[in-house]
């Protein structure tokens, strides 16, 4: 019998979703977003190079090269979008893949745009394939053709549009188009933050909130994450309420402690999302293997957002694993759970797998 947990769980409602939700986009939360690239904290390699080819189109008066961002969500990619757009003193236009629905949709913002201006595109891999087909003159001769009238009088016209920059954000990177993939000229990957990046974002966070935050309160979310700074700054909030309610105010590593568990998110960042996950496998399917589209009906969750949100952090972390027979829970998971893995010392995993 398969169970249906997902009655008893309020996903949306989820603490540690990387997903945006309202009260992220408060005008507390985008004042938590740092503005200049030295404010930003962490994936280095990016704000190296980032920083060079700023420089370099600044230094020769033209607009930046496209951008595509790449990434588990809640890593900083419109944040980052934001950043060049100010180191390059200009506006940026924020839109997504599925919002533009029609080829004029496109258009319009396009042709809006004033020199240099940034377009974000975020989850630019579900733009639709013909309004795909606007960008790629739109990239390359900063110029769209317009289709005028229907049958054989329609005529094409060309509209020049001003130079931009086109940003474009992705989680999923391979479900790119290769045409649309070779229009962007930087392509960068953002990594999951490390505990001491996070804790250094939270610190920063609570000085802009004018929290009072004790560095080991800080690296105690930091390291319940799941290296993301989205989900940190989120963790950082609810850990002032209970500061504030029920503490002097100050975050301490009890404190945050005392929140956290109460949030029921695990030393490991888990929630009981995670946890139902791990536990549904088990129960219903030995632990592995088994589909995704399976264990997505068994916790009702759509298969794409446990793919994006959920088992990067689990793989990472060595509780979950990918085997072409499908997803597998790693004895560490299995431990985790406090669940005895059948036959633990004889190495079950492999033997699942081989069967
Ligand atoms: N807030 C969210 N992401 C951040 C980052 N990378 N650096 C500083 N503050 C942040």
């Amino acid at each position: 019998m398969i169970t249906n947990f997902s009655d008893e769980m309020d996903f949306e409602n989820r603490l540690v979703t990387p997903e945006y939700s309202e009260s992220d986009d408060s005008s507390l939360e985008v004042s938590l977003r740092p503005r200049t690239l030295n404010d930003y904290i962490g994936q280095e390699k990016v704000k190296e190079n980032l920083k060079i080819y700023m420089d370099a189109a600044k230094g020769r008066g033209e607009a930046m090269d496209h951008v595509l961002l790449y990434g588990p969500p809640g890593l900083g990619k419109t944040t980052l979008a934001g950043i060049i757009a100010a180191e390059m003193g200009v506006d940026i236009r924020v839109t997504s893949g599925p919002a533009i629905e029609k080829q004029g949709d496109l258009a319009a913002l396009l042709t809006n745009l004033n020199d240099g201006d940034v377009l974000f595109i975020d989850e630019i891999h579900r733009l639709s394939r013909q309004v795909e087909e606007i960008l790629y003159p739109a990239m390359e001769d900063h110029a769209i053709d317009i289709i005028i009238g229907k049958g054989p009088s329609a005529r094409s016209i060309r509209l020049d549009l001003p130079r931009f920059t086109l940003v474009g954000a992705t989680t999923r990177a391979g479900q790119l188009t290769a045409p649309l993939r070779d229009r962007f000229g930087v392509i960068l990957r953002l990594e999951l933050y490390t505990p001491d990046e996070l804790a250094d974002i939270v610190k920063r966070s609570a000085t802009v909130l004018g929290t009072s935050i004790e560095d080991d309160g800080a690296l105690e979310i930091a390291s319940r994450s799941r290296g993301t700074p989205r989900i940190a700054n989120r963790l950082l909030k609810r850990a002032r309420d209970f500061a504030e309610v029920m503490g002097n105010g100050i975050i301490t590593k009890e404190s945050a402690g005392l929140a956290l568990s109460r949030m029921e998110i695990d030393p490991l960042g888990l929630d009981n999302i995670d946890r139902l996950l791990l536990s549904a496998m088990i129960k219903n399917y030995n632990g592995g293997p088994v589909g995704l589209e399976t264990i997505a009906a068994a916790i009702g969750e759509e298969a794409i957002t446990i793919e994006d949100v959920y088992e990067p952090y689990l793989m990472q972390i060595g509780f979950l694993s990918r085997t072409p027979r499908g997803r597998v829970v790693t004895p560490a998971g299995y431990r985790h759970l406090g669940i005895e893995m059948p036959g633990e010392n004889s190495n079950s995993t492999q033997m699942k797998i081989d069967i």
